[in-house]
């Protein structure tokens, strides 16, 4: 594996992979790494010739400041699983090379009501900084395509819809959900958790479960306020939302319907972590 801190290097490298025709898959990530970007960069090996990983604790994208002091930072065993997992280049660039112009000078995404639902209305400014990173990653980069997580499925759609305004010519390719053994959505945020809280997590998966099994003979408020109970019963302490939404638009329904494709949303706090998670129904 390659890495890269600057721009200018990186791209001169690339250049010359284009040249002989090679394509480019490309991770982003924040670091942290777990099976979950594991599987993301397995997918583009698959697909692509060349894989390139960047690693960037992006400051625009915590709303919360003590979130951003507390994220993992694990760099040498992200090199260590990058290196297993047979990714070609790794990008680690600074601040200065992301935001040349300081971080206080974001370009505004019109990303619509996206913005403001679900993780927008509780993480307020989050995925403005989200569109502001892989907007310039994705132009330092330049790749064929690029790979992300289901598990933020919100950030997901909002980057297929600001990249078919300015990347049309890339490909998104959305990759499942890696989950622990017990069910829990794998997070570079479950780090912070202690193992008992750990095993309590996997609630928050049983009863996004516990809504698709009951979608046919329960209301959807019905079901959401149960889930809702037991996983306040199971150890979470608070509660932002579980929602059951349209999958394509993310607005709620309060009724099955029968020809749409739903999917369930949820976040919440343990041990004040944040954690997330979605099933489609
Ligand atoms: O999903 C993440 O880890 C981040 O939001 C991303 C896409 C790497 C941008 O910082």
């Amino acid at each position: 594996m390659i890495l890269f801190k600057t721009t200018a290097t990186l791209q001169h490298y690339l250049n010359k992979l284009r040249n002989k025709s090679l394509t480019i898959g490309f991770v982003p990530t924040m670091g942290a790494l777990h099976e979950g970007h594991l599987s993301l960069i397995k997918e583009s090996r698959k697909t692509c010739n060349i894989t390139v990983c960047s690693i960037f604790v992006n400051p625009t994208q915590f709303n919360d400041k003590k979130d951003f002091e507390k994220y993992p930072v694990t760099i040498e065993n992200d090199i260590f699983l990058l290196e297993t997992n047979n990714t070609n280049i790794l990008f680690l660039p600074s601040v200065n090379e992301i935001y040349p112009g300081g971080i206080n000078k974001l370009q505004h995404f019109d990303i619509g009501y996206l913005e403001n639902i679900q993780e927008g209305k509780y993480r307020p400014g989050h995925f403005q900084g989200v569109c502001n990173v892989v907007f310039r990653l994705l132009e330092i980069v330049n790749p064929n395509t690029l790979f992300l997580g289901r598990k933020d499925y919100q950030q997901y759609l909002i980057l297929k819809k600001m990249m078919q305004q300015f990347y049309s010519t890339v490909n998104v390719q959305a990759v499942d959900i890696a989950r622990e053994s017990n069910g829990l959505a794998m997070s570079s945020r479950n780090m912070r958790l202690s193992n008992s809280a750990r095993e309590k997590a996997a609630i928050l998966n049983k009863a996004l479960h516990f809504i698709q099994q009951n979608l046919s003979v329960r209301s959807v408020d019905e079901l959401v306020q149960k889930a809702k109970d037991s996983i306040l019963e199971n150890g979470f302490d608070e509660i932002n939302y579980i929602e059951v939404c349209d999958a394509e638009t993310l607005l709620p329904v309060t009724n099955e319907t029968k020809h749409k494709q739903l999917i369930a949303l949820a976040a919440a706090f343990i041990e004040e972590v944040r954690l997330i998670d979605n099933i489609m129904l």
